[in-house]
């Protein structure tokens, strides 16, 4: 299966809508998402900008104490997990939210390192972390895509072209 990773920086909150609103457009029923990073580093900021950019107007609660919020957007059903207070790796499953990974929504899971190997491996995965070398509100994200899917995400951050790695030379 043909496999890509790209890096970004993110100076600031805005960057990171820009960058859910690309990945937005590329997002096909089954799509999954992983994000990986520490407490604050944006998963659930991400998802909101997401979750706007396919047309949600209404509230986007953190599933931190559901495990899983469901969205029922225009082109598909969206699925936002958090796995943070996950008791167990298999706990995700004997809820039968699995059932959820029918390859008809989009699957977007916070913390899934949480659920160890119970989890199929996702079409990208995003790993952010906070560069406050770069500014306060700066992000850095490696994108790792798998399969189809995972590549139509990276080809559409790549076609929207304001994610360099590096700041631009004054
Ligand atoms: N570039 C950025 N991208 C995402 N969030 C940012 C950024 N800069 C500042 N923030 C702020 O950082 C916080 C991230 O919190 P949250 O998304 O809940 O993190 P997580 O879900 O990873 O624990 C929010 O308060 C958000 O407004
Ligand atoms: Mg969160």
């Amino acid at each position: 299966m043909p496999a890509d990773s790209l890096s970004l920086l993110l100076p600031d909150e805005t960057a990171t809508a820009a960058l859910a609103r690309a990945i937005a457009g590329a997002l096909q029923p089954g799509t999954t998402i992983h994000l990986s990073g520490d407490l604050g580093s944006g998963k659930t900021a991400f998802t909101r900008a997401l979750l706007r950019a396919l047309g949600h107007t209404g509230r986007a609660k953190s599933p931190t104490f559901t495990l899983v919020e469901p969205y029922n957007l225009s082109k598909f059903n969206l699925y936002h997990f958090d796995f943070y207070r996950l008791s167990s790796e298999r706990a995700w499953l004997d809820a039968g939210f699995d059932e959820y990974l029918d390859g008809r929504g989009v699957v977007v899971i916070e913390w899934p390192e949480m659920a160890g190997n119970t989890l199929p491996e996702p079409d990208l995965l995003l790993r952010i972390r906070c560069d406050p070398a770069a500014g306060g509100d700066a992000r850095r994200v490696d994108a790792h895509a798998r399969g189809p899917q995972g590549l139509a995400c990276l080809n559409a951050i790549r076609a929207a072209g304001c994610f360099g790695p590096e700041p631009a030379p004054r």
